[in-house]
């Protein structure tokens, strides 16, 4: 949410702070801008994407090595050129860009106007430019008045700070909203995520909360907010420049769902013993004592990772015989979670910095559960503060729907029930039987993916409907949930998934002619049932687009369209059935011309509550 790179060095900052903005834009791209330092400080916003601002500086590249560059994702105040950031004081001497929310904004605010302030946006940030200036006015340099501001704000923030009057430095700090340091060579880089800089360097330092560090042309220093001296490690990442690009696809989206059977790969790296029919977790290697003992597990995630948890929930149930609740990490902390010491609370997040999952991560310590996670991007908040945990392993995602982040997080969850239910119940044939399934599932992924031209096909013959039903059954359930959440995500078609049995309670009102459903039917258990549904809606005129199974030659006499995916374990099938809905929403949104890397007010990483 948001986006925030600083570079400063021997190069010309202004096209590393571009490039780094670019990186960026999946975190929010309504507005963007720059700041460039040396004796002056030079700033320039836009609205709209970033190529806006590539046009507002035009072809002269300022002499200026060191800077400060924002992308943002509108929190307070609309998406204007005025709201852009870099903020800046009345002086114009001191600039800011942040992530995040400052709560107390708006009484700041007023008491600094009283003192003769004049805010030139509606942005919460402004205030952080305006308490920076008051204290350099008092006599503190630059990093001593960045800490007597922050003293002064609740709230969460990541922020770079520059000012024209100690040119050679930017100051940076964190508290709830990641920002990362990169070390290169005569060079230091910012930025708030990896992604925006791992072209220029791979050695980084991540800020960890209630941290700041002052950037200079001699080298970093990492402090606490009340300036003690903190010794961190530095972090090699093992992805590269490569892997955060496009890699010639039209799109991230396209290029990540390609990519999943390599993540699935991945995902299961080292992780499968086949012969004792288990899974290695080295991540989970020192709290294998305490969850042999839990009694209860409670997943908490957002969007498509709560999606993951609620598959997650029926393997877990079914072969490692723990209940298994799963919660929206947004709502976990307004009940009265029950949790004992017997309670793991494991928490689902690609990007690992999403603020309500956090939240919930942080209230389950508090209250004494073992906490771990299911992450992706490695390093990041919630990998660091969870107990312990897991890593998906698929790479940087950079497009907004989730895809291969979502695939990883199923295969991470059946790695887990194998796990478990090795450690309880689960004999060592159903073990074996599991993971050898688990070893075909990138080539089966892979043939469903190599067919997408037949699902673009029945994609664009949908891609005029205003609405769509996506339904499904035990596993398949929270697949039709997520087949709908990436409908709408990026398309803007209002779709809703439904649990199939619950579409006679009410939801089957809403079929006719113009309204299709897409019902998840593959030959499991629950494959009569599904088809009853199906009838009911057929019944009433409903269009039917059928996901089956492999030689379910029925199926082109009760659907209008059908999609084939590969026979696997009925616990598995979610993984498979999963991928043509991912194709299915691409497709409907490029024929619309939408670009699904970009879907209109949404941002990669929801670090605000
Ligand atoms: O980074 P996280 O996995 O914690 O993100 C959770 C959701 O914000 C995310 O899955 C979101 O729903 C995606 N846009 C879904 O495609």
């Amino acid at each position: 949410m948001c986006g925030i790179v600083g570079y400063i060095g021997t190069r010309k900052a202004q096209p590393i702070l571009l490039d780094g903005l670019h990186r960026l834009e999946y975190r929010g791209y309504d507005s963007s801008g720059v700041a460039l330092v040396d004796a002056t400080l030079a700033v320039t916003h836009a609205s709209g994407r970033i190529s806006e601002l590539e046009t507002k500086l035009g072809g002269t590249v300022p002499a200026s090595t060191c800077g400060i560059a924002h992308t943002r994702w509108a929190t307070h105040g609309p998406p204007t050129e005025a709201n852009a950031h870099p903020h800046r004081d009345c002086t114009g001497r001191i600039a800011v860009v942040h992530n995040g929310i400052i709560e107390n904004y708006a009484e700041l605010r007023t008491e600094l106007e009283a003192r003769g302030h004049t805010f030139t946006s509606e942005t919460d940030t402004e205030t952080l430019a305006h308490l920076i200036e008051e204290a350099m006015k008092a006599g503190k340099g630059l990093t001593s008045a960045v800490q007597t501001a922050l003293r002064r704000v609740r709230g969460t923030y990541g922020i770079a700070v520059v000012s024209a009057d100690q040119p050679d430095k930017i100051v940076i700090a964190r508290l709830g909203s990641p920002i990362v340091l990169g070390i290169g060579d005569d060079e230091l880089f910012v930025a708030s995520d990896a992604s925006a800089i791992i072209g220029h360097t791979r050695d980084v330092i991540y800020l960890d909360d209630g941290e700041m560090a002052v950037l200079g042309r001699e080298g970093h220093r990492v402090m606490s907010h009340d300036a003690k001296v903190v010794t961190k490690e530095t972090t090699e990442l093992d992805w590269s420049d490569e892997d955060a690009q496009k890699g010639g696809h039209p799109h991230f989206m396209l290029k990540e769902m390609l990519e999943q059977p390599e993540v699935i790969r991945n995902s299961m790296r080292g992780r499968l013993n086949v012969e004792e029919g288990t899974a290695v977790l080295g991540g989970l290697r020192d709290v294998a004592g305490r969850l042999r003992d839990i009694d209860r597990l409670v997943v908490v995630a957002c969007g498509s990772a709560y999606y993951a948890g609620l598959v997650g929930e029926y393997m877990l149930e079914e072969y490692a015989g723990i209940p298994v609740e799963v919660e929206l990490a947004s709502e976990f902390r307004y009940r009265k979670p029950l949790l004992t010491k017997r309670t793991a609370v494991l928490a689902v997040s690609q990007s690992g910095e999403t603020a309500d999952t956090l939240a919930a991560v942080r209230e389950a310590k508090m209250k004494g559960a073992l906490t771990l996670g299911i992450v992706n991007a490695v390093g990041s908040t919630i990998a660091r503060e969870t107990d312990a945990g897991v890593y998906n392993h698929a790479g940087p995602e950079i497009g907004v729907a989730s895809t291969k982040a979502f695939l990883s997080q199923c295969t991470v969850f059946a790695l887990l029930s194998v796990f478990l239910g090795r450690q309880r119940q689960m004999s060592l044939s159903m073990g074996k039987r599991i993971a050898e399934e688990m070893r075909r599932l990138p080539d089966l992924v892979a043939g469903i993916l190599e067919g997408r031209d037949a699902i673009r096909a029945i994609a664009e013959r949908y891609a005029a409907t205003t609405d769509a039903f996506f339904l499904g059954r035990k596993y398949c359930a929270p697949i039709a949930f997520e087949g709908a959440l990436k409908l709408k995500e990026i398309s803007y078609i209002h779709a809703e998934g439904y649990a199939a049995g619950e579409m006679k309670h009410g939801p089957i009102a809403l079929i006719d002619a113009t309204f299709p459903t897409v019902v998840l039917c593959p030959k499991d258990s629950v494959y009569e049932k599904t088809r009853s549904n199906i009838e009911e809606i057929r019944a009433r005129g409903g269009k039917i687009v059928a996901v089956t199974t492999e030689g379910n030659e029925e199926a082109q006499r009760f659907s209008d369209d059908v999609i084939y995916i590969p026979k696997t374990l009925e616990m598995l099938t979610p993984i498979l059935a999963a991928v043509p809905l991912q194709l299915f929403a691409y497709y409907v949104s490029t024929s619309k011309g939408i670009d699904p890397d970009k879907p209109r007010n949404l941002a990669k990483s929801v670090t605000v509550e």
